[in-house]
């Protein structure tokens, strides 16, 4: 049977009976006689912390955190408040027993999975104000998002206290942001990038690309070659403005229906690109394929 987590007044679940992995915590006693016991042994600890809907890219993501720590948690909490009202917190893809056997599979020790009451109880009002790193791009357009990442990042670092956190490139800003949430709170976590897994046509893995009709999908790797087009330009000292907005256009003329932005930019301030300063660039885009929002990046080498 595998192993469950939980204090007796916990909601315990038992997810499984064949292993005895990973456990489930699903309450703070829980999760504290986990990591307490762990820290006693003296074992150093990675973070996974995931909204679920776990796809090969959480897969790397995991087997990242397995090279660098002796325990690998994972965390499970699609977080309300990165969420804006129109968006789809409601409809994003929720599957924790499908999520909880992968996790069995990548030998992952301990899944986190709070429930919104536990991380957001009634009269919860204190919201983390991210630093420069959130600044445009995404903000522009999700004015809500990085504060709710960064407050719900925090507290995941408060309650596992690992000393890695691996996050995917994927979400290139985002990365940004946690890293400079740990550098500017003197969070005792390094915090580490991992590469974006694609599919064969280039698409980068997403919970949200199970949204996609087929049609939709068939349009979908453009985005990829789109932008990596755009990176192969400015590397060769093109126009930023120009090469921008060339990839936008491009984008809508293979059947993208509206570009958020199309950015080429230093890779670690994520402010203007200079091609002839010797600097790591990429270029990040969001694009919308009928209702759902894709992003992407890539980048562009020194
Ligand atoms: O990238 C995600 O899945 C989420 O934004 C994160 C980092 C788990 C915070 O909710």
């Amino acid at each position: 049977m595998r192993e469950t987590a939980a204090s007796s007044t916990g909601t315990a679940r038992s997810m499984g009976t064949d292993s005895v992995r990973p456990l489930v915590a699903t309450d703070f006693a829980a999760l504290r006689q986990t990591i307490g016991g762990w820290r006693r042994a003296g074992e150093t600890i990675a973070l996974v912390p995931t909204m679920g809907a776990l796809h090969a890219g959480h897969v790397a993501l995991v087997a990242r955190a397995r090279v660098l720590a002796r325990r690998v948690a994972v965390s499970i909490f699609v977080n309300p408040t990165q969420f804006a009202p129109h968006e789809d917190l409601d409809r994003y893809p929720r599957n924790e027993a499908a999520d909880i056997d992968l996790l069995d599979a990548e030998s992952a020790d301990l899944v986190w999975l709070p429930s919104p009451a536990l991380m957001y109880p009634p009269g919860h009002s204190t919201r983390v104000q991210p630093g420069s790193a959130a600044a445009g791009l995404e903000t522009e357009f999700r004015p809500h998002f990085f504060g709710g990442v960064a407050t719900v990042v925090l507290k995941l670092f408060n309650q596992v206290g690992p000393d890695w956190a691996v996050f995917g490139e994927k979400d290139f800003q985002q990365l940004a942001v946690v890293r400079q949430l740990a550098l500017d709170l003197d969070l005792p976590v390094t915090v580490v990038g991992e590469p974006t897994v694609r599919e064969a046509d280039g698409l980068a893995l997403s919970s949200r690309n199970r949204y996609l009709s087929s049609e939709e999908r068939a349009v979908a790797p453009a985005l990829n070659a789109t932008i990596q087009s755009a990176a192969e330009a400015a590397r060769a000292g093109g126009d930023i403005s120009l090469i921008e907005a060339q990839a936008a256009a491009d984008l809508v003329a293979r059947g993208f229906a509206k570009v958020d932005y199309v950015a080429i930019r230093d890779a670690l301030t994520l402010k203007t690109y200079d091609a002839g300063a010797g600097r790591e660039g990429r270029v990040l885009a969001a694009a919308w394929l009928g209702g759902t929002r894709l992003i992407d990046n890539v980048p562009i080498a020194a």
